[in-house]
């Protein structure tokens, strides 16, 4: 018997930390393949294929090492595809150059954004086949990466390249899913497919990525265990419940709970803080903060306990719920951090209620990752009540800053955050969406509080739970190696 052989992974993703991220995706991206690599002792090799966005800092612009270029064609347009590499802890990046698709402001929310997608995905293929590399998996990620598994079942599904690759998808977020009209239009003109292959992107009568991928896929899952029982609900799927409930009957659905990257935060090490501090030594906390307090010209008080809360300003999270008891909440000894960016109305919402309550309030309308370091750890409670959450990262970070966790247990959140009245507690939760339900829970913590010798206890269970990717990493092995066996 020789060597085993080495298994090429794929992963194909819009976003990755360090170079650009826009939220929790990045972060998933960024982390969960250097684990992946490392379980796996040597016998895969990982490759992640991404978008040169004009976002990308000019510290790794400067890094990047130009491969070649070949041409996408998308329809009856010939693209340009440049091929830029990248190598750190042994896996390998790829960015896709093309000016026209991806030198523009922001990630995503242009009109063309289906092409925009289409031409990454089926690039990633011209990747592929230009460096003549046949993975074993090609592991795709969101609606944005999907139409890459749409072009493997038709374009390519006679194509020996590809015969023995099998493929995952993963649903980071079910509430974004990449749907448009369907007609000529888009099917012919836009993916350059033929109209006999649209049922597989057809979904309510409109194109849906999102369905074509779960579709096209050998598996499917999703970033926790919880949330890949919701999706199978109205409530949850936004529309998508007959396909999530098809993909579950075929025995193609998983849910596995992302971790975070323990080397990427952490508060004995973070550049980001006024002082680091560790598990065993968390007295540096309390400088964070009232440096913070100072930057913000709020009160300068360590007895005034502080909630954070690092969001992305939209409905889900939970902030009608928020906004109900908001003024009531204020009522109390409390300072609250507000980070994020959103939808105007939270945004305009959140902003105005700061003139008023000037010495208890922040309201921080930005994405910046800096001044989310320094508020996890200047926190002493993080709130998160989402209304769905398929996995979320926050609770995961605030907890590894010593932030205490309030959350809604919904999804990933319900997974990750056990209640502090059972045995393992690590955090304070609820589960109705009434907002009062919410309020008695925040002030009970704002209670517990100022019981010095509780909250040092309760402080130490959240930073000793390990949210590292070590377990998760081992489940995703297991499907890898599932799927290659099938
Ligand atoms: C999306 C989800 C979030 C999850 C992240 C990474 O942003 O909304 O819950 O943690 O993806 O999977």
């Amino acid at each position: 018997m020789g060597e085993p052989k080495i298994k090429k992974i794929c992963f194909v993703a819009s976003e990755a930390q360090p170079f650009f991220a826009s939220g929790g995706l990045g972060d998933v991206i960024g982390s969960l393949p250097k684990r992946i690599l490392k379980n796996s002792k040597g016998e895969y090799e990982l490759s992640i294929i991404l978008p040169l966005y004009e976002k990308l800092n000019q510290g790794y612009k400067n890094k990047l090492i130009y491969v070649g270029n070949t041409i996408t064609r998308l329809s009856w347009r010939n693209q340009y595809c440049g091929i830029f590499k990248y190598e750190e802890n042994g896996i390998k990046y790829y960015f896709i150059d093309n000016e026209y698709y991806f030198k523009r402001d922001n990630f995503y929310g242009y009109f063309d954004d289906a092409e925009r997608f289409a031409f990454f995905s089926k690039a990633a293929i011209d990747v592929m086949l230009f460096l003549d590399m046949i993975p074993d998996i090609i592991h795709v990620h969101d609606w944005q990466a999907g139409m890459l598994l749409v072009y493997l079942r038709t374009l390519y599904y006679n194509d020996e390249h590809f015969k023995k690759v099998k493929t995952i998808f993963t649903i980071h977020n079910i509430e974004y899913q990449g749907i448009y009209a369907y007609d000529q239009d888009i099917i012919e003109d836009v993916f350059g497919l033929s109209m006999n292959d649209g049922y597989l992107l057809e979904y309510d009568g409109k194109v849906n990525i999102m369905k074509g991928a779960m579709e096209a896929a050998n598996a499917v899952s999703t970033v926790s265990p919880s949330y890949a029982e919701e999706i199978l609900q109205k409530e949850f799927a936004h529309g998508l419940e007959y396909e999530t409930n098809r993909v579950k009957k075929e025995g193609k659905l998983r849910g596995i709970l992302n971790g975070i990257d323990k080397i990427f935060y952490n508060p004995a090490k973070d550049k980001a803080l006024f002082s680091n501090y560790d598990r065993k030594d968390f007295s540096k906390k309390a400088e964070n903060k009232e440096e913070l307090q100072a930057m913000l010209a709020l009160p300068v008080d360590d007895k005034i306990p502080m909630i954070g809360m690092v969001t992305r300003l939209v409905a889900h999270k939970g902030l009608d719920l928020v906004k109900e008891i908001f003024e009531k909440l204020l009522q109390e000894k409390v300072q609250i951090v507000i980070l994020g960016t959103g939808d105007q109305y939270y945004e305009g919402y959140f902003k105005d209620l700061e003139y008023l309550y000037e010495n208890k309030l922040r309201v921080i309308i930005a994405y910046n990752q800096d001044l989310s370091r320094k508020i996890y750890a200047s926190s002493d409670l993080f709130l998160m009540p989402s209304i769905a959450e398929p996995c979320g990262l926050s609770q995961m970070i605030a907890s590894r800053y010593g932030a205490i966790p309030i959350v809604r247990s919904t999804g990933g959140l319900k997974d990750s955050i056990i209640d502090f009245s059972h045995e393992n507690g690590n955090g304070y939760t609820f589960e109705s969406l009434d907002a009062k339900d919410m309020l008695e829970v925040i002030k009970k913590a704002l209670k517990d509080y100022q019981d010095k010798e509780l909250w040092h206890h309760q402080m130490a269970m959240v930073m000793n739970k390990d949210f590292g990717w070590s377990t998760s990493a081992k489940q995703y092995i297991k499907m890898y190696e599932e799927i290659l066996n099938k």
